[in-house]
């Protein structure tokens, strides 16, 4: 594939807590289309189906497989994800929800502390083994967005066969996939499949694997669709191997999932107009908030990058994570304010919350909903086993994807040489209780059968008129909007090119806990202006990882300025 490598002088990169000059192959310039993944195999596959005249439907679904291959820890068959869908011939927007849902034996309580449990026990139970698994989307996701948007130029098989030919021939463990095996070294020995690939200190970076089991089920997806996953011979490979690590799921809960299509959200914010995920997804929200307060609170002659820009960016997110514990959950389940949670008077009377000299903390933040407001009780969660990709083809369509198996490595339970999800750990554990992220749980999102834990992940896509100009999303639990937010605000406010803005050190603030979360990049300067604001300031290697296409016209040729974050490994690919 030719390859435009930009002349980005030195970018500051953060690559796992350590600053490193970048690597130009995260960033590149295409004329015709791209595809930006967080493994270049995974690119790959999507750029070489849209070479054989594959469209973005097509090409996303073939990095999405290969994505399960070769970056099994991140996302996968046994996963599940959003899709943002933009097709050109129409101009229309369309939101895939193929997140897991809760087995039908799912309760409110099933992940509440029991006598005896220490914090460790009572926590693994909602992430690791058969109860953490919760019935996969990702197979009919995929196969939704092929059958829906796909351009039938080429088949499922050749869609398939890329992923298939990286687990059969085999393919290098990236550094991430290898520093995540590390991760979770001890509770991958508990799975045959994923114990195989282990040395005494994790998964070799560079070693050289196969999964000659999960070839054979990309074979069958490419012949046969996802229906041998909800009904058929892997649907029963995904119940037994639920049921021997103490799982609930069962066969008529794998036979009764579909994918749901949602009307995406969007708000106008800085001359453009952002669309993003709707609920189960709290991330989308969190980013047109947080976005419609920054444009209130825009000084005269707008925001410069530096730290009066990051104190509001922490300040404009706290509150949506306030409104998360108090209203989020899956809205076919519960009664989820969306549209007053983003309605103008809301966010007026957030915006007067502000103090430009103060951080101020979580309960300041708080607004309860007005009394004729639809309200629903509390809810929020997080991950690390996720990842992104946008795809722009030469039609102009876009997909926006992400998918995730939650924590790394999900369950750390296989099934058919898919890693199995545990998203179950995305509802609330307990009321009030914290989840791995220290987002506290809230009742909207206790489990329940058939309902979707609620998510951070934001596919989104960001237009200027009718044009779309932007597709960018993250992986990285609760930092997901947080960080697709400022990649998206430092391209396009800040005019910085794709790969720079990727780089720029990020800064993360939830509200619970009150810490404001900055990268090592982040210079002295800023760091003591923000404690000086009150800012509880600590330092962290990463605010998630970002994926992005921009599309930059000029004299009406249309550039597609691609960036993979460095953060992790990943290169976009395209022509
Ligand atoms: N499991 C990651 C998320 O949905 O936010």
């Amino acid at each position: 594939m030719r390859r435009v490598a930009l002349g980005l002088a030195c970018l500051a990169v953060v690559l796992v807590g350590q600053a490193t000059p970048s690597r130009p192959s995260h960033a590149a310039v295409y004329a015709r289309y791209a595809v930006a993944a967080d493994h270049p195999l995974a690119s790959d596959a999507g750029a070489r189906v849209l070479a054989a005249g594959g469209n973005a439907a097509d090409a996303a679904a073939a990095t999405m497989l290969a994505l399960g291959v070769v970056s099994p820890a991140s996302s996968g068959l046994g996963g599940g994800g959003f899709a943002l869908y933009y097709r050109a011939s129409d101009r229309s927007l369309t939101f895939l929800d193929f997140r897991e849902t809760a087995p039908g034996a799912a309760t409110n309580d099933m992940f509440a502390r029991r006598e005896g449990d220490t914090d460790e026990v009572a926590a693994q139970r909602s992430m690791t083994g058969g109860l953490a698994v919760a019935v996969p989307g990702e197979p009919a996701g995929i196969d939704a967005l092929i059958a829906r948007f796909g351009s039938r130029r080429v088949t499922r098989a050749q869609i398939a066969s890329h992923a298939e030919r990286y687990a059969r021939e085999g393919f290098a463990v990236s550094r991430y996939v290898s520093d995540s095996s590390r991760v979770a070294l001890a509770l991958l020995r508990g799975d045959t499949l994923l114990a195989g690939w282990l040395g005494a200190d994790g998964i070799a970076q560079g070693a050289r694997i196969t999964n000659p089991q999960l070839a054979a089920t990309l074979r069958t997806f490419g012949r046969q669709g996802a229906a041998p996953f909800y009904r058929g011979a892997i649907a029963r490979a995904i119940v037994d191997a639920v049921s021997a690590r103490g799982g609930v799921m069962t066969a008529e809960d794998l036979a009764g999932y579909a994918v749901r299509e949602r009307t995406p959200i969007s708000r106008d914010a800085f001359g453009r107009r952002w669309v993003s995920a709707p609920p189960p997804s709290a991330g989308g929200i969190t980013m047109l908030q947080s976005l419609a307060l920054l444009e209130a609170w825009q000084p005269e002659g707008g925001w410069r990058e530096g730290a009066a820009f990051r104190h509001a960016l922490t300040q404009s997110w706290i509150g949506s994570y306030v409104d998360r514990a108090a209203y989020l959950g899956d809205p076919d389940h519960a009664d989820v304010p969306t549209a007053a949670l983003l309605a103008d008077d809301r966010i007026a009377r957030r915006a007067a919350i502000f103090d430009r000299d103060r951080a101020l903390p979580a309960e300041r933040w708080e607004l309860p909903l007005a009394p004729d407001e639809t309200r629903a009780p509390s809810a929020p969660p997080s991950d690390h086993g996720t990842s992104h990709l946008c795809v722009v083809d030469e039609e102009g369509n876009i997909a926006a994807v992400t998918t995730t198996v939650n924590l790394l490595f999900g369950a750390r339970v296989s099934a058919a040489g898919m890693v199995l999800n545990d998203e179950m750990d995305d509802f609330a554990r307990e009321l009030g209780a914290p989840n791995a992220f220290g987002l506290p749980g809230g009742a909207a999102n206790l489990p329940r059968p058939g309902a979707r834990p609620v998510s951070s992940m934001a596919p989104t896509i960001v237009f200027e008129g009718s044009r779309p100009v932007m597709c960018v999303g993250a992986s990285g639990g609760s930092r997901i909007p947080t960080a697709t937010e400022q990649v998206a605000l430092v391209s396009l406010l800040f005019d910085a090119e794709i790969g720079e803005a990727m780089s720029r050190p990020r800064v993360h603030q939830q509200g619970s806990p009150a810490t404001t979360l900055v990268e090592r990049g982040v210079d002295t300067g800023t760091r003591l202006a923000l404690w000086r604001r009150g800012h509880d300031v600590s330092e962290t290697p990463t605010v998630a990882n970002v994926q992005t296409i921009r599309i930059v016209r000029r004299d009406g040729v249309v550039e597609l300025h691609a960036a993979s974050d460095p953060r992790k490994d990943g290169e976009p690919r395209g022509e």
